[in-house]
């Protein structure tokens, strides 16, 4: 089960208003989303914004149980279009925006879009549940992409140090045939990186699965439009909270903020993070970092 992250922090951050409009544009399964609804009621409106159609069906469950819900609007949508979603829904400016980035639990252990290196899966890594055909897959960089074209997405978007080592031993292997599952790629990269790299704590996927995920669902692209909107369509005195897992992630979010310092002040210096009681109650926490952002002018 997903349980969400530096909860009460962000919702603290948003300083929330009864009877206000905000946006969750990571809904997931609602985490947040409930708690914010909440605390809005029955006058406020709540804009639920998620590329997981299936985790939207269920926050779209839990929400409708609330009594004195808010008016809510569930978005299938990149959070990357905000102000094309906020002009569609005829809203004008908001009070608050939520984004708690990257993936849930659930998509992670049991989507089966190979997300995770633990499981045997088909190499998809879509955030979108929709199938396209002109939809970039994690498949589709392992098998076409060109060498030099891998390892810079590996060391870009996960630091990872070994690019050069694990992109040429994918071409090399994909000369046999295409590389098809998760299981398929961590023996690869698992052959290419030394020994040492394959005893050490973190296991050594991670960093090429990461960017992989990153590649496919252009995140980077896709957070810097929604800092790109958030002053946009923020009221004044209105806050956004952002949550980020990784290095690359807060490097992102933070460059990109200051990009808009004459409209956006940093509420919080330092970023926040998780307590250790929250780190102990949910491992997955422990990398979390929130940051926090008000419209000034
Ligand atoms: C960490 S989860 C959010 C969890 C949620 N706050 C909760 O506590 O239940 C991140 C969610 O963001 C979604 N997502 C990631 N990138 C997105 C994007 N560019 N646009 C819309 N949704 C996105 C994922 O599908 C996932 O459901």
């Amino acid at each position: 089960m997903h349980i969400p992250v530096l909860l009460k922090e962000s919702l603290d951050g948003l300083q929330i208003k009864k009877g206000g409009t905000y946006v969750d544009c990571t809904t997931n399964r609602a985490g947040h989303s409930i708690e914010i609804a909440k605390e809005i009621g029955e006058k406020g409106i709540l804009i639920c914004i998620d590329l997981d159609n299936e985790a939207l069906a269920e926050a779209k469950e839990k929400l409708d149980k609330i009594t004195d819900k808010p008016e809510i609007h569930f978005v299938h949508s990149n959070f990357r279009h905000l102000t094309s979603i906020l002009e569609n829904l005829k809203i004008e400016s908001v009070d608050g925006i939520l984004a708690d980035l990257g993936l849930s639990s659930e998509e992670l252990d049991e989507s089966g879009r190979g997300f995770s290196f633990r499981f045997d899966e088909p190499l998809k890594m879509t955030f979108d549940t929709e199938e396209r055909d002109d939809m970039t897959t994690a498949y589709e960089i392992i098998n076409n992409w060109g060498e030099e074209s891998m390892a810079d997405i590996l060391y870009g978007f996960a630091d990872e140090t070994y690019s050069h080592r694990i992109a040429h031993r994918i071409v090399e292997r994909r000369k046999e045939k295409p590389i098809a599952t998760t299981h398929e790629l961590v023996d690869i990269i698992g052959g290419a990186v030394p020994a040492a790299y394959r005893h050490k704590k973190t296991h050594y996927a991670t960093k090429t699965f990461q960017a992989l995920r990153m590649a496919v669902n252009d995140e980077i692209g896709s957070i810097k439009e929604l800092i790109d909107a958030i002053p946009k369509v923020l009221k004044l005195n209105g806050r956004a909270c952002i949550i980020t897992f990784h290095s690359t992630e807060d490097r992102i979010v933070k460059q990109s903020l200051r990009g808009k310092a004459e409209s956006l002040k940093m509420v919080n210096k330092k970023v926040i993070v998780p307590s250790e009681e929250e780190e102990k109650e949910n491992p997955r926490s422990r990398s979390a970092q929130l940051r926090i952002v008000e419209k000034i002018c």
